[in-house]
């Protein structure tokens, strides 16, 4: 991006596992495929229009707390802030945090942190062309490896926000090691945003992942076309139907590739070949959802202090402001 007031780094882990990845996640007992690997210039695009979908109340309920809270977020949080946030998509809900830190202070950075290098760029550009004040740097990295990078800057105090859910994505053995990694990258003087999508009718749940016009449907197939192009596989899209389910036990939708027959699939770059099943499912996705003292109470256990929490009037979704 031609732009002094933007920096792009590109660290060398983001992306750069998909083949092994993939090979261990196809040859499991159950098959499955990592959901990082959605967000492919086409799945970002996908995940833009899904946000916008009638039944994917998740981003316009986030969004309005964000709107609504905002400046009370910020005043949590020390003077001279810096803005981190990790998997930042389209860098849309940022702006509330940005409006309220630029009322307070000169000038911002904003670190977003995102796998996907071309969201990046497209999710800043107009970032920068509105706030003056802002300068920008894009780690095109996994969450992990991005916030090792800021560990290089280790200037002002941080606010570090994890929107949209994707907490939710991780299993309950990942989440603690997202947690322990994150308690370990956090300053005293640093906060944390955490997006939470709280439990509700499981109807709710599963129409919005599952939307009536099918935009979720194909952002799960995107992930077959993806790997057709980038390892050289013959996945046909056709031949699999998409499947969001609420898991009760687990609290979780989970979203699945179910085979419409029996296949064998080749991904000629891996050398290897998938036999499926009819009926036989590729488990794609993992949306946990929480209560909020359920949250509040793996927050605490990962040496996180509670100082704030923001919520929609229907209750639907949380954001927990910690120390
Ligand atoms: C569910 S979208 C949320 C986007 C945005 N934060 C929002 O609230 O609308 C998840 C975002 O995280 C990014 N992402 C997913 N897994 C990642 C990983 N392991 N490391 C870095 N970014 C990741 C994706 O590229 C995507 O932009």
């Amino acid at each position: 991006m031609d732009d002094e007031r933007y920096t792009g780094i590109a660290l060398r882990h983001a992306q750069s596992t998909l083949a092994e990845e993939v090979r261990q996640a196809l040859t499991a007992s159950k098959k499955r495929l990592p959901c990082k690997y959605f967000y492919d210039p086409e799945g970002n695009a996908l995940f833009e229009q899904i946000s916008e979908l009638p039944e994917y109340y998740l981003t316009r309920t986030e969004t309005a707390i964000l709107k609504r809270d905002a400046a009370s977020i910020i005043g949590h949080c020390p003077l001279d802030l810096a803005l981190v946030e990790l998997g930042s998509g389209s860098s849309t809900k940022i702006r509330y945090l940005i409006d309220s830190c630029l009322a307070r202070q000169q000038e911002l950075t904003y670190y977003a942190v995102d796998i996907s290098p071309a969201g990046l760029e497209n999710g800043t550009r107009q970032l920068l062309h509105d706030y003056p004040r802002l300068c920008v740097v894009g780690v095109a990295a996994e969450f992990e490896d991005g916030l090792g990078y800021l560990a290089t800057d280790a200037s002002s105090p941080r606010l570090v926000a994890f929107l949209g859910s994707t907490i939710g994505n991780f299993a309950e053995d990942e989440i603690a090691g997202f947690f322990t990694m994150l308690r370990r990258h956090l300053r005293p003087i640093d906060r944390l945003l955490l997006g939470v999508d709280l439990i509700k009718d499981p109807a709710v749940l599963e129409a919005a992942y599952d939307d009536a016009q099918g935009v979720t449907a194909q952002f799960n197939l995107n992930i077959l076309v993806r790997l057709n192009r980038e390892l050289s596989a013959n996945f046909d899209p056709a031949t699999f139907r998409h499947r969001a389910v609420w898991n009760h036990e687990r609290s979780r939708i989970e979203m699945h590739l179910v085979s419409l027959r029996d296949q064998c699939v080749r991904i000629a770059d891996l050398d290897l070949d998938v036999d499926l099943r009819q009926g036989e499912t590729i488990h794609t996705e993992n949306c946990h959802k929480y209560s909020r003292s359920g949250m509040e109470w793996l927050l605490t256990r990962h040496g996180f202090q509670v100082l704030g929490r923001f919520t929609d009037p229907q209750d639907q979704f949380c954001l927990f402001l910690t120390s």
